[in-house]
């Protein structure tokens, strides 16, 4: 995965799952995406460049097609004659959202809908990615933690003298989660002015959440008025022990607001988060209900460890990652 955005200035690299791919865009327009290991001498493909629809080696300039397919070699007399094992591995992409989602595999679940951030009529705005030493599942958890809210981001996020956290209840449907929750938050800092919550009197957002397993999240906020705003985040789970969260935000108010200031506000929010997630141990989120103390306000965890086993994607703690959707 990678912000879409990036692919304009040549191939780039990511890790998905511990597999090194180079993304890249073709003359029409399409995203490809292969092995970032050229088949001769293991050179990062993402270093070559782009010429026409080939992507080209920096080390001997081997030539390779969106298939994976190499087709010149420059070092033979006829560089055409390319022996069949010459190819790498390429896989399948998705662009939406501003970001490039791969699947190593075929995926099982479509994209989430997030209609507000493509019909024009919401200002968006991307943040991150948010590179932290920990897992995927852990970061996801931690968007969705209400109770540290008060306590890692106390006046931006939450109102330390409301630390307790409002009843809710989480619905499963298949590979989503549905939850929502009205709770008290902190007003709009003056330094960071990104909240709707200016009309009504104590604030109190809304929130619905919708959990779409394993590693993405759409939120929507409400603040009683017709102010709203869309909070898409995906985790890439990038090895076992590392992740890269990806913020897409939309809102209809604010539109002439710089887009800097939501993004130092997600800047400084993400920050306070890492150092306690990338403190928590054991690395990998157990899955197994039996590890860590759950109370009833920690629900989402709860469910969230639940489904990921019950789908088959909770990684056991000496594995690598098993999730094999989109990411
Ligand atoms: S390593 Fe890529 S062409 Fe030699
Ligand atoms: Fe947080």
């Amino acid at each position: 995965m990678c912000f879409a955005a990036r692919l304009a200035d040549g191939p780039v690299h990511a890790d998905l799952l511990g597999e090194p791919l180079v993304l890249w865009r073709g003359p029409d327009g399409s995203t490809r995406v292969m092995s970032d290991v050229c088949v001769h001498r293991g050179t990062a493909l993402s270093l070559g460049r782009i010429s026409g629809d080939e992507i080209v080696c920096a080390y001997h300039g081997w030539r390779y097609r969106a298939d994976g397919r190499c087709v010149a070699i420059p070092q033979l007399a006829d560089p055409s004659r390319v022996p069949a094992k010459a190819r790498v591995q390429a896989f399948r992409a998705q662009e939406r959202y501003g970001l490039i989602w791969v699947a190593l595999a075929e995926p099982r679940w479509p994209l989430p809908e997030v209609p507000e951030l493509e019909d024009g009529n919401w200002a968006v705005v991307t943040a991150g990615p948010y590179a932290w030493q920990c897992d995927a599942a852990r970061q996801v958890e931690n968007f969705t933690d209400f109770g540290h809210f008060p306590w890692v981001h106390p006046g931006l996020l939450g109102d330390p003298a409301r630390p307790v956290v409002p009843p809710h209840e989480v619905r499963t449907d298949g590979h989503v989660l549905h939850y929502a929750i009205v709770r008290p938050e902190a007003r709009n800092s003056d330094e960071f002015p990104v909240f709707g919550n200016e009309q009504s009197g104590p604030p109190e957002r809304r929130s619905r959440y919708e959990l779409h397993l394993p590693y993405t999240i759409a939120l929507r906020l409400g603040w009683g008025g017709d102010q709203g705003m869309v909070y898409f985040f995906a985790s890439q789970p990038i090895a076992a022990d590392r992740c890269a969260g990806y913020v897409v935000i939309g809102r209809n108010y604010n539109l002439g607001q710089g887009d800097r200031v939501i993004q130092d506000f997600e800047d400084t929010i993400f920050g306070q988060d890492q150092v306690v997630v990338e403190s928590q141990r054991p690395d990998r989120v157990p899955f197994d209900l039996a590890a860590e103390l759950h109370l009833k306000f920690d629900a989402v965890a709860v469910a969230y460890r639940k489904a990921m086993r019950t789908l088959g994607l909770a990684a056991d703690a000496s594995s690598g990652v098993e999730a094999d959707s989109v990411g």
